[in-house]
C-alpha cells in the first residue's frame, strides 16, 4: 500500500553523485525487468513484493497482466534509499530461497541481472556456495538514483537498467528518446562493452511537489516507453462543472441508485462523471486512491474523482451504453449470438481479474447489465467495482444490514444469511447469461402485474431440469434472434448460467473456470474456425487463462 500511493506524491530530491554518498534517497524510482523466457507478471510481483496492479499502473503500454511478452521489459516501482549509513542509493529487497537456488541464477534470472553475485555476496551472510535451500530470505539489494543537481534539475525520476548484450548508449538514448549525451553524464562509469552492468535513465517530473495535484498526465515521466506517473486524479468542482456544462441535463447518460451520470469531455478526453448522493469517508477516499490504479481491459477505469461538495467519481467514457439497452432498448439492433458470447467473456474476465489478481482483491456485488458497458467494438467492460464498501463506511442513513445489490441477482445465501464470497458474483453473473439467452428481466412479470412475478432463475430451471428439454428452452431464446444462433451453443450457455446460479454456493465454479468455458464456447462460435486452431494448440488455451 505505501509503494502504491507514493506514485501520487511525488517528491525529488537531488543529492550530488560526485563521489558516490547519499545523505537520503527519494520516493520514487524504477527497475527495468527484462523479461526472460518463462517469467511473467505473477513472477515479478513475488520477487519484488510489489502488486501486480501497482506494477501495471506504471506500464501503461501493457493492457493487462496476460499481455506482458518475453523479451519485453517492465517497470517495476520502488523506493530508493540511502544505504548502509550515506554508503550509496538503493532498496533492499526479500527474497525467499527454493532448492538449488544459487546467487548466479538469483541475480542473473530472478532479478534480471538488477544485481550481481559480488552485490548478493556483501549483503548476505550465506557463502555462495552454502545457501540454506528452503525458506531463508535473502538480501537483493538493487541500485538506484535519485538524480544529481549538479548535472539538472529537470530530471528526478530514474530507471535501474540493466545493460543487456548489443546495447549502447546510442540504442538505448534512442529508445527513450533522450540524447546519448545526458544518458553519458548521469553514468559516467557505465561501460556497455561488458555487456552487463546497470544505466540510470532520467526521466523528468519528480521536482514538481505536487503544487498543482488536479493532472491527471502531466505526472512524471521518464520519456521511456511512455511511463506516466500520475500525480494525483483529485479533480476540482470547477473543472468538472466546465466539463459537463454545470452537470446539465443534456449531458445526463443515466441514473443509477446512488446518483446521475454525466457525459463530460475532460483535458480533451471522453469521460462519465458519476455525481453521488452522498460522501465519501477517509477510509473510503483511501479505497478510492486503490482503485484508480486497478486497470484491465474488461473493467471500466476510474480516471479519479473530486470531493467538494458531494463525491464525484470521474471514470472513462464507454460509448455504447450498458447492456440492458441492448437487450431490451428498442433505439438497438438486436446483438448477435456471436456477440452475445463475446460479452459474456469479456464481462468474465473483468470479474475473474478483480476476483483472483487485484490486491486486495474485490467481490463486486452488483453485477448487472446496467454495470455492464459496450465499448465501441462491441466488447464488454465492467462497471462499478470496488465501490460496496462505499455503502458500508459512508451511509450511516441506511439501515444497517441492509444488503448491497439488486433483487433478481441476488443468491438465496446472500439475500437470506447476508452471506458474502466471490460467488455471489458467480451467481449474477448466471442471471446476466440468461439474460443473454432471453432478453427478458431478471424478474419477469408473468401476468403483467408484478404480484404475478418470477424471476428468471427459476423460469430457466423448470426448462432445464426437465430431460428433452429443446423445446421449451427454443421459447425462452430472445425473438430477436429470430433463427440466427446455434442450437448447441445456446445450450451450453444455459447449462454454464444453470451451474453458477446453482442454489450451493460451492458447487457454482469459479470466475476462472467460467473464463476457460466461455473462451471453449466462444471459439467454436465465431464465425472463423478459431475451435480447431485450439484443438490442434491445446496448450494455448492454458496460457491465455492464465494457468
Ligand atoms: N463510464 C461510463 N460510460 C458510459 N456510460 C456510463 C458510464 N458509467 C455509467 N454509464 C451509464 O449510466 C448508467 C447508470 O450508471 P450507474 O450510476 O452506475 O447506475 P447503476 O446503479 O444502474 O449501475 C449506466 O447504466 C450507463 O448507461
Ligand atoms: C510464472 O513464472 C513462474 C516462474 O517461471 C512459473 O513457475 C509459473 O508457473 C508461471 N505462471 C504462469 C501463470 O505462467
Ligand atoms: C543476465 O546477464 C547474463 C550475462 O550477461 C546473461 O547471460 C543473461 O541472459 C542476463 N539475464 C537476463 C534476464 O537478461
Ligand atoms: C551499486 O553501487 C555501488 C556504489 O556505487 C557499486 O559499488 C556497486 O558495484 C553497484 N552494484 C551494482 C550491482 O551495480
Ligand atoms: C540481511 O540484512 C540484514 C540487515 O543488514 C541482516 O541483519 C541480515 O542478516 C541479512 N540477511 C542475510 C541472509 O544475510
Ligand atoms: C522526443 O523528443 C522530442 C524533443 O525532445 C519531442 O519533440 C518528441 O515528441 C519526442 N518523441 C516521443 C516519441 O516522445
Ligand atoms: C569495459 O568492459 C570491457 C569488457 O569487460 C573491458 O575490456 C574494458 O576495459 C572496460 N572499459 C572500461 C573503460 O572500463
Ligand atoms: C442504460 O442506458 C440507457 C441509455 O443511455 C439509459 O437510459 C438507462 O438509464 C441505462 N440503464 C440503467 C439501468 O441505468
Ligand atoms: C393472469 O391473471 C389472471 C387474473 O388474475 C388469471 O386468470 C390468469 O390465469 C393469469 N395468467 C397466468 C398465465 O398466470
Ligand atoms: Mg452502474
Amino acid at each position: 500500500m505505501k509503494l502504491l500511493l507514493i506514485g501520487i506524491l511525488l517528491i525529488g530530491i537531488f543529492s550530488s553523485a560526485a563521489d558516490g554518498r547519499c545523505s537520503r534517497g527519494c520516493d520514487l524510482a524504477l527497475a527495468s525487468y527484462y523479461v526472460w523466457q518463462g517469467s511473467n507478471l505473477t513472477f515479478i510481483s513475488t520477487v519484488t513484493q510489489i502488486p501486480i496492479p501497482t506494477i501495471l499502473s506504471y506500464n501503461p503500454q501493457i493492457p493487462n497482466q496476460d499481455s506482458v511478452q518475453a523479451g519485453g521489459r517492465v517497470n517495476v516501482p520502488f523506493a530508493c534509499d540511502c544505504l548502509e549509513g550515506g554508503e550509496f542509493l538503493g532498496h533492499v529487497f526479500s527474497y525467499t530461497t527454493s532448492p538449488g537456488n544459487t546467487y548466479d541464477t538469483i541475480a542473473a534470472t530472478y532479478y534480471s541481472n538488477l544485481t550481481t553475485v559480488d552485490w548478493l555476496q556483501k549483503f548476505n551472510t550465506y557463502p555462495a556456495w552454502n545457501i540454506p535451500d528452503t525458506g531463508v530470505v535473502l538480501n537483493v539489494t538493487v541500485n538506484c538514483s535519485c538524480g544529481d543537481k549538479d548535472i539538472s534539475m529537470d530530471y528526478g525520476l530514474f530507471v535501474t537498467y540493466p545493460f543487456r548484450a548489443g546495447e549502447s548508449f546510442d540504442t538505448v538514448a534512442a529508445a527513450s528518446n533522450l540524447s546519448a549525451d545526458l544518458l553519458r553524464m548521469y553514468n559516467p562509469t557505465a561501460n556497455f562493452s561488458s555487456g552487463s552492468g546497470l544505466l540510470y535513465i532520467p526521466g523528468k517530473g519528480t521536482s514538481v511537489k505536487a503544487a498543482d495535484s488536479t493532472s491527471t498526465r502531466d505526472g512524471a515521466s521518464t520519456g521511456f516507453t511512455g511511463i506516466t506517473v500520475d500525480k494525483s486524479v483529485e479533480f476540482s468542482y470547477e473543472e468538472l462543472a466546465t466539463a459537463t456544462d454545470d452537470f446539465s441535463i443534456a449531458n445526463k447518460i443515466g441514473q443509477g441508485g446512488f446518483g446521475a451520470v454525466y457525459y463530460a469531455e475532460l483535458r480533451g478526453e471522453k469521460a462519465a462523471i458519476k455525481k453521488m448522493d452522498m460522501q465519501a469517508s477517509k477510509e473510503f477516499l483511501a479505497e478510492l486512491k486503490v482503485l484508480t490504479h486497478v486497470h484491465h481491459l474488461n473493467l471500466v477505469r476510474l480516471i479519479g474523482y473530486c470531493v467538494e461538495g458531494s463525491l464525484f467519481l470521474v471514470y472513462e467514457y464507454i460509448e455504447n451504453g450498458n447492456l440492458s439497452q441492448h437487450l431490451r432498448g428498442t433505439s438497438r439492433e438486436p446483438l448477435q449470438w456471436a456477440t452475445r458470447v463475446q460479452i459474456a467473456l469479456d464481462s468474465a474476465r473483468g470479474l475473474e481479474y478483480i476476483h483472483e489478481h487485484t490486491v486486495p482483491v474485490y467481490i463486486h456485488r452488483d453485477i448487472k447489465p446496467a454495470n455492464i458497458l459496450i465499448d465501441k467494438n462491441f466488447h464488454a467492460k465492467v462497471a462499478d467495482f470496488g465501490l460496496t464498501k462505499l455503502t458500508e463506511v459512508g451511509s450511516s442513513s441506511l439501515p444497517t444490514g441492509k444488503l448491497v445489490g439488486t433483487f433478481g441477482y441476488m443468491p438465496p445465501e446472500y439475500a437470506q444469511y447476508g452471506d458474502v464470497s466471490p460467488k455471489i458474483d458467480v451467481y449474477a453473473f448466471g442471471v446476466v447469461l440468461y439474460e443473454l439467452i432471453s432478453a427478458k428481466e431478471a424478474i419477469v412479470k408473468t401476468n403483467g402485474s408484478s404480484a404475478d412475478s418470477k424471476g428468471l432463475v427459476s423460469l430457466f430451471e423448470e426448462v432445464l431440469s426437465k430431460p428433452g428439454q429443446t423445446e421449451d428452452l427454443t421459447s425462452l431464446i430472445d425473438s430477436r434472434l429470430g433463427d440466427d444462433y446455434p442450437l448447441d451453443s445456446v445450450q451450453k450457455l444455459a447449462q454454464l448460467a444453470r451451474a453458477c446460479t446453482h442454489e450451493n454456493p460451492q458447487l457454482r465454479p469459479s470466475m476462472r473456470s467460467i473464463v476457460v468455458a466461455l473462451m471453449t464456447l466462444s471459439s467454436t462460435t465465431e464465425d472463423w474456425d478459431v475451435g480447431s486452431f485450439y484443438a490442434n494448440h491445446p496448450g494455448l488455451l492454458n496460457l491465455m487463462s492464465g494457468r
